[in-house]
């Protein structure tokens, strides 16, 4: 979309704020289909295994409630809800009521269209180990075909522990829910496996069940707005382009950090692992999204599949090269923002000597022509000093200092750096030095900032949002295929292989800090440092 500038006043010296706002009122328009935020879906259910768990109180529920108030499902949209939990029809959307007006997040919640959408909602009890489930499921949705129309149209949502994804698969399966007039597709919530092989066999057994092209795999930071700006920023303007490559760039910094700890998620994460949990799925396809070739169409397998070259052309480490790449840190003890805080091992269901990581940082290249010899520095963690994701492009700097007898003590002659913010404050910012008002040359960084919010003056989708309407369309671009989780799994797997052989003096970073020394020295060594969000 063309991009008009606004206006230019900043603070003197320190700041140059340009906003940018569309030319014209139109939302932003998707990947490839100009129509994609006007949706309008057709009728069906979605069927949500762990409907009691805290992702459907928190982000599914919100997220469906939101799109019917947008009117973007069909009316009779139905939603059912299963886990073992006894309940009523109508216990479950009292529950699921209090849910949506605590977890919406900055919209209003409307006691009458909520009366029309929980006339849709159902709920079965039951073990999803047992046949019986499937045979209740298979009842309660032809009743709904019949009494609310859905054409047959399903999308079963795994929502559950990860052990239970392929037996569930197989007991849809094995009931013949996968058969209909409509269609019938699955969306599966990460981990997708726990490493290379059990990623490999999970997919052989959802394979034996329904086709690549009904299997949604679900990472919901490709459903951020945010990062499908990527895209646009990169492929639908003519100037940064060009740029993006070996020859002006010098290194990337990838950030998730999370001022939270593992919020008694102790025994899922205790298995997990930031590297597993943040760094094999979410950021690596981040990274995809940052370095891959454009696709010459934006349908959803030509996206896919460059996005699957770039993450096949990661150099896989040796295990030499693992100490020098990889760092694995703990949070210990200790107090933020004067409160105490418990260390990783005091949480509940975490090992009293645990070596799993909070945070992970790691050092990547890609090997080809556009990014030979440019490290990809990317890092995570909980209990950092702060919520934020971003994405930090370190161009090299000028080729001769022509200013440096000039330069003023601070900040001349820093490279030029592009942040993507992925959140909060979503937007982009530039930073270049600029000439201080005044007598000499004295430089100052200054930085160009565009602000989604203050933009576009609209909220944006949640991620969930998008990525369950894009399910329900049968839309999948926004979602990961078996090769990219493959290709993300052997990026990885080296530092998983090493690890598991080392024994860690954790905890090794103060909650509240920005990780263990390890990760400031992994990019020391290449003369660089993390950049401070
Ligand atoms: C999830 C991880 O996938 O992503 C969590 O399991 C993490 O540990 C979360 O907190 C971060 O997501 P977001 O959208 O808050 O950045």
């Amino acid at each position: 979309m063309p991009l008009l500038r606004t206006g230019q006043a900043g603070l003197p010296g320190t700041s140059a704020n340009v906003g940018l706002m569309p030319l014209d009122s139109a939302p932003n328009a998707g990947l490839q289909d100009p129509l994609r935020f006007h949706r309008t879906t057709q009728p069906c259910a979605v069927v949500i295994f762990g409907a009691n768990g805290d992702l459907t109180r928190r982000k599914l529920m919100p997220a469906l409630y939101r799109l019917a108030f947008e009117g973007r499902l069909a009316p009779g949209f139905v939603v059912i809800g299963i886990s073992r939990t006894r309940m009523s029809d109508d216990e479950f959307r009292e529950h699921m009521r209090q849910s949506v007006a605590k977890y919406l997040e900055d919209s209003p919640f409307d006691e009458e269209l909520w009366k029309s959408f929980a006339q849709g909602i159902f709920y079965l009890s039951g073990d999803v180990m047992s046949a019986a489930v499937y045979e209740a499921l298979g009842e309660k949705l032809r009743a709904v075909e019949q009494s609310r129309h859905t054409g047959g149209n399903v999308l079963f949502y795994l929502s559950t522990q990860p052990s239970q994804y392929a037996p569930i698969a197989e007991g849809i399966g094995t009931a013949g829910l996968t058969k209909s007039d409509g269609w019938r597709r699955i969306v599966i919530e990460k981990p997708f496996g726990h490493d290379l092989v059990s990623a490999r066999q999970l997919n052989d057994r959802l394979q034996k069940v329904f086709d690549e092209s009904s299997i949604y795999r679900i990472d919901h930071y490709l459903g951020k707005e945010t990062v499908q700006n990527i895209l646009a920023f990169r492929f639908g303007n003519g100037i940064f382009e060009p740029l993006w490559n070996r020859r002006y760039i010098e290194h990337v910094q990838i950030t998730a950090a999370e001022s939270i700890g593992v919020e008694g998620r102790g025994a899922y994460y205790q298995e997990a692992g930031a590297l597993r949990d943040m760094v094999q799925n979410h950021l690596l396809q981040v990274m995809a999204t940052v370095a891959m070739e454009p696709s010459a169409t934006f349908s959803a397998d030509a996206v896919r599949d460059e996005r699957a070259k770039l993450l096949r052309a990661i150099r896989i480490m040796t295990p030499e090269e693992v100490p020098a790449n990889a760092v694995s840190g703990q949070y210990g003890p200790g107090r933020v923002g004067g409160e105490d805080v418990s260390g990783f091992r005091q949480e509940k269901g975490v090992d009293a000597e645990s070596q799993t990581g909070t945070f992970a940082a790691a050092t990547f290249f890609v090997e080809n022509w556009r990014w030979a010899g440019v490290p990809f520095y990317i890092r995570t963690g909980k209990l950092l000093p702060k919520r934020v994701s971003e994405i930090a492009i370190h161009f090299r700097s000028a080729p001769l200092e022509v200013f440096r007898n000039d330069v003023g003590s601070n900040g001349g002659g820093a490279p030029n750096l592009l942040i993507l913010r992925i959140q909060p404050e979503e937007g982009i910012s530039l930073k270049f030095v600029s000439k201080r008002p005044g007598a000499g040359m004295t430089l100052r960084p200054v930085s160009m900032d565009f602000n989604y919010g203050a933009s576009f003056g609209e909220r944006s989708p949640s991620a969930y949002e998008t990525l369950l309407l894009d399910a329900i369309a049968g839309d999948a671009t926004l979602y990961t295929r078996q090769d990219m989780v493959e290709a993300s799994w052997k990026a990885v797997q080296p530092i998983l292989d090493y690890w598991s052989t080392q024994r860690f003096a954790f905890p090794n970073y103060e909650p509240g800090s920005w990780g263990p020394v390890a990760a400031d020295e992994m990019l020391a060594r290449r003369g660089h440092a993390w950049r401070r969000p």
